[in-house]
């Protein structure tokens, strides 16, 4: 077992190494691809300095692009660094790479082609095909103690309908982040404070757990998600108010999939439905908008108003617009910083709630 233990920090330490460099060439790569993105006319105006001299500036878009590239160059280059010897390993991770790079590259399509709403909401169940059809793990679930005498049994396998479930998680983790957004900051914001809370949860259940495949389950989800979170930081480090670079769909797309991905293959994806916790509530207030019963605008954004510089809700279906109707008008730095710290409260929460509901499983 002690052997075990270190070969994972072993594996971990060398995986947060390489992410650090990953960190500075995304940082230093950002500024290059701007150029050219710019030059292919892809640019998008800021929509919340409408009417202000930073609203007619050019802001260069799809810069997820850039980070999803250094993401994949850092997760194939892991497997040369990898030290635990388990041959299930590889197929997995490799079809897991395989439905990430489909999604970036299905993103930026529509960041380039602007693909329909209907169309857009499909791609990730496309992108998801490799790792529905690579799946080898089980399909079963655990049933909480509580519920065990209605259900009759303790876990339950739900075969092809377990496979089902995992294409939607796929496509809810991808676009309920595309949704969450119009701030400068917030798509990527979402996602660090999202991908720092799954790195935490990794860890805890790595230290709490004896059993090997449990252990190795929860590092295969660390080598991928700190490759995330050390892209997405140097990516924030642009698009934090006020933006200098827009991230597209190609990056909500790349973050959304690459944490359903973890989800799945590290059998936590109950968990990570608690992490996406704003996600879920946006989703559910933006029913009648997707669902076409109301009319669905192609930017659903709160008022800005130039002259005092804050913004105001709108009755559009978004908790942006539900939060500052709730507390007030408010600019447009503060509004990300609040709704970030309210993404951090969800996963506190998260992390209380497993605490106390430990005794319904096992
Ligand atoms: C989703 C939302 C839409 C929201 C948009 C903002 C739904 C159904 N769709 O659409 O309501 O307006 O994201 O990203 O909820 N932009 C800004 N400031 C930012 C980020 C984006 O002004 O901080 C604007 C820019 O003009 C940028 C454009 O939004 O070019 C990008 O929008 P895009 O990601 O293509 O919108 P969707 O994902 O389709
Ligand atoms: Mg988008």
């Amino acid at each position: 077992h002690h052997e075990i233990d270190q070969d994972l920090r072993k594996s971990i330490l060398t995986n947060a190494a390489l992410c650090v460099a990953g960190f500075f060439l995304t940082q230093r790569m950002i500024p290059v691809a701007s150029r050219y993105v710019s030059k292919r006319g892809l640019f998008g105006f800021d929509i919340n300095k409408k009417g202000t001299p930073q609203g007619d500036v050019k802001v260069p878009e799809s810069l997820g692009i850039v980070v999803g590239i250094v993401f994949l160059v850092l997760a194939i280059l892991f497997q040369y660094f990898n030290f635990t010897s388990d041959s299930n390993w590889l197929v997995e991770y490799n079809a897991a790479l395989a439905s990430i790079c489909f999604m970036i590259l299905l993103g930026f399509v529509d960041d380039v082609l602007d693909v329909p709403w209907r169309v857009k909401l499909l791609l990730p169940s496309i992108a998801a095909l490799p790792l529905l059809m690579a799946y080898a793990g089980h399909t079963t679930i655990i049933i909480p103690k509580p519920l065990v005498s209605y259900v009759g049994q303790e876990v339950l396998d739900l075969g092809w309908v377990y496979k089902l479930y995992m294409g939607l998680l796929a496509v809810f983790c991808t676009n309920s982040i595309n949704i969450h957004a119009g701030l400068n900051g917030l798509e990527v914001g979402q996602t660090v404070v999202i991908a720092s809370a799954i790195v935490i949860h990794n860890l805890m259940q790595i230290g709490a757990s004896s059993d090997p495949e449990y252990k190795q389950a929860h590092a295969f989800s660390i080598y991928l998600v700190q490759p995330l979170l050390a892209t997405s930081l140097a990516l924030l480090s642009y698009n934090w108010f006020p933006s200098s670079v827009f991230v597209g769909d190609t990056y909500t797309y790349f973050a959304g999939m690459t944490m359903a991905v973890v989800g799945i293959l590290g059998h936590y994806s109950e968990t990570l439905l608690i992490f996406f916790l704003p996600q879920v509530l946006n989703f559910l207030l933006s029913l009648p908008q997707l669902s076409g019963y109301v009319k669905c605008p192609r930017h659903r954004l709160p008022r800005f108003n130039p002259e005092t510089g804050l913004l105001t809700g709108t009755r559009d279906g978004t908790l942006i617009n539900f939060y500052l109707r709730i507390v007030g008008p408010k600019s447009e730095k503060s509004l990300c910083i609040h709704l970030l710290f309210v993404q951090a409260l969800g996963c506190c929460f998260c992390f209380m709630l497993r605490y106390f509901l430990a005794g319904w499983y096992k």
